[in-house]
């Protein structure tokens, strides 16, 4: 029996901008991501035999093929000729789901990393970042982690200076959102406002962090129903009235954060925040 533990951090989204919709059903995308220290943590165990089993405290998760983490396991397989045993999957689950944050798509690249490390496979970032593509479109961006530049569908990665160290608040309003959805009303809305992706970059690249929270960006905003925008809105104000240098919100949402320059106004924001908010979480960059 062969075990290792590996942590799957949940993404923001600096800004996001859709570009147009493509020929193959997707949307052109544009997204400086960043990862946070808010942690799922998957146990792989590998014994002999054959077959994926995956447990974890949410009941509610789908635990076969559809589970992305499954699929990442089968993808890697099928790419690399790996022998998979008996294969167990523990997924203790921290990041919430369907919150913009990425969590499917995170311990999907955990399970691709870790099952290369696990089984001794050689393959190099780049060649798990191609596997990923096959599993869904956040995955690639997830195997490697950090400030990243996200292009195409998401799976086109540029790595670039890392976000200045800082801390994040993040809160998950508690409605529901549809990605699929979400994108179709983008189709419909034609939205008027885009981030200033290249003033970003410019601002990571001089390690400006006020001029990052400056130019934090989400046209799905726009996108939202007038009142979940109004949600949002508040969750915002109420991140800069704490002492945010900015706020949005990532991903389709729901969840929104703020980035704080001290360590004391972003705790304090996150425990009167998570006094209605129970999904409340306060993060720092890795
Ligand atoms: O990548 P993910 O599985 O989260 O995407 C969910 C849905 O979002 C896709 O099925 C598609 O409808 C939409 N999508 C898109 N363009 C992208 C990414 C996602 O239209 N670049």
């Amino acid at each position: 029996m062969a075990s290792i533990v590996v942590k799957a951090p949940a993404k923001l989204n600096l800004t996001l901008d859709v570009l147009g919709k493509r020929e193959d059903g997707y949307h052109e995308m544009k997204m400086v991501m960043q990862s946070v220290s808010l942690f799922d943590v998957l146990t792989l165990t590998r014994e002999p035999g054959e077959g994926i089993e995956l447990t974890t405290n949410l009941g509610f998760l789908p635990l076969d093929g559809r589970n992305l983490a499954v699929k990442a396991a089968l993808a890697l397989q099928e790419a690399t000729g790996a022998d998979l045993g008996h294969l167990t999957i523990r997924m203790e689950k921290h990041i919430p789901v369907c919150a913009g944050t990425a969590g499917g798509s995170s311990d999907a690249a955990a399970v691709l990393r870790g099952l290369n490390e696990l089984l001794g496979l050689g393959q190099t970032k780049e060649e798990l970042t191609e596997i990923g593509k096959t599993v869904g479109c956040d995955v690639p961006y997830c195997v490697l982690g950090g400030t990243a530049l996200a292009e195409g569908r998401g799976e086109l990665i540029t790595p670039l200076a890392d976000l200045p160290p800082c801390w994040i608040v993040m809160v998950k309003p508690d409605f529901p959102v549809s990605t699929p959805q979400l994108f179709a009303q983008w189709g419909e809305k034609k939205v008027r406002c885009h981030p200033d992706t290249a003033g970003m970059l410019a601002a990571l690249e001089a390690a400006d962090l006020n001029g990052v929270a400056r130019r934090l960006f989400n046209v799905f905003e726009e996108v939202l129903p007038p009142k979940r925008r109004e949600r949002v809105e508040e969750l915002k104000r109420l991140l800069l009235d704490g002492g945010a240098l900015g706020a949005s919100m990532t991903g389709t949402g729901p969840t929104v954060f703020g980035l704080f320059d001290r360590e004391d106004r972003a705790e304090e924001t996150a425990w009167t925040l998570k006094r209605h908010w129970r999904e409340t979480f306060l993060a720092h960059t890795v």
